[in-house]
C-alpha cells in the first residue's frame, strides 16, 4: 500500500541513482531572489548582538517545543536577534547574499513573515522580514493571534504566543535549477532556518514549537501570496 502513496511516488520518481542518467525535466523559469514590500511601513531592526549566553551544547540539551504562553511583550531587539538567527545577512558570495541558514545552491527559497501577537515596542500585525535592509514591512495591521490559532487547526497556543514565525516558499526560485527534486532542498531549507529559531529561543531564554499543522489554502490568503508561493512551516514564540 505504502507504494501507492504520493508521498512514495515522489520519493521514487526523484531519487539520483547511479544506474539511471538525470533527465532533463520541463524548463522553469527562475525567480527574483528576494520579495519585498517597499511601499509598505518599516520598522528598522536591531543589529546589535548579546555579548554572552549559554553555551551551545547546554542550549542543545535545554530546547524543547513550549506550548505554554503567558502573553509576554517581546521586546524589539529580542524580534531583531530572532530574525538575524533565521534569515540574518552573513557574508557575499558573487551576487549571492549569504545567511545564518544553508540553502541548496544559496537560492533562498523561504520568505519570513512574522505575526506579532504582543510585544512592547512593535503594534500587534503581520510583518515581512525584508532581508536586504533587515526590516519589518507591514502588511496587516492588528491582533491576528485568534485568526491564526484557527488556522493552525485551532491550536490555542498560536493566540498566547508573542510571536508567531510564518515560512512560504517560493518555488520557483530552488525548482527553476533542480526540477522536482528541489521540492526536497526547500523543506530542507525550511527546516534548517526553524531549527536556527528554536536554538535562538533556548539562547534567549525564551521558548518556542514548530507547528506544520496548519489550514494553507488560508493561510496563504490570509498573507495574500500568489499561486507559486504557499507556506510551509510556521513556529510560535512566547515566554
Ligand atoms: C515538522 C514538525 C511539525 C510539528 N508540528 C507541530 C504542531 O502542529 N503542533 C505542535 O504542538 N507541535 C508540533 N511539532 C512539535 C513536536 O510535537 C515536537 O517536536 C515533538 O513532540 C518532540 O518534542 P520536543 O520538540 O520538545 O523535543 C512539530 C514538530 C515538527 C518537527
Amino acid at each position: 500500500m505504502l507504494k501507492r502513496t504520493k508521498a512514495y511516488e515522489f520519493l521514487k520518481s526523484t531519487n539520483f541513482s547511479l544506474r539511471k542518467p538525470i533527465l532533463k525535466e520541463v524548463p522553469v523559469e527562475p525567480a527574483f531572489p528576494f520579495k519585498e514590500y517597499p511601499s509598505a511601513t518599516k520598522i528598522k531592526l536591531s543589529l546589535e548582538t548579546i555579548s554572552s549566553t549559554p553555551n551551545l551544547f547546554e542550549i542543545l540539551s535545554k530546547r524543547r517545543s513550549n506550548r505554554d504562553y503567558k502573553k509576554y511583550p517581546i521586546s524589539l531587539k529580542e524580534i531583531s536577534l530572532l530574525c538575524y538567527a533565521v534569515q540574518g545577512i552573513t557574508g557575499r558570495a558573487g551576487p549571492y547574499l549569504l545567511r545564518t541558514a544553508p540553502s541548496a545552491g544559496a537560492l533562498y527559497p523561504i520568505e519570513t513573515y512574522i505575526a506579532i501577537n504582543f510585544s512592547s515596542e512593535i503594534s500587534p500585525g503581520i510583518y515581512h522580514l525584508e532581508i536586504k535592509d533587515f526590516s519589518l514591512a507591514l502588511l496587516q495591521e492588528g491582533y491576528l493571534g485568534d485568526v491564526l490559532s484557527k488556522l493552525a487547526l485551532g491550536q490555542t497556543f498560536v493566540a498566547t504566543a508573542s510571536v508567531v514565525f510564518i515560512w512560504s516558499a517560493v518555488l520557483r526560485r530552488t525548482i527553476s535549477k533542480y526540477g522536482n527534486r528541489g521540492l526536497r532542498y526547500i523543506f530542507m531549507d525550511v527546516a534548517h532556518i526553524c531549527q536556527n529559531l528554536l536554538l535562538a529561543c533556548e539562547a534567549l531564554g525564551l521558548k518556542a514549537c514548530p507547528i506544520g499543522a496548519f489550514f494553507d489554502e488560508e493561510i496563504n490568503v490570509l498573507l495574500g501570496l500568489n499561486e507559486e508561493e504557499n507556506v510551509i512551516y510556521i513556529a510560535t514564540v512566547g515566554k
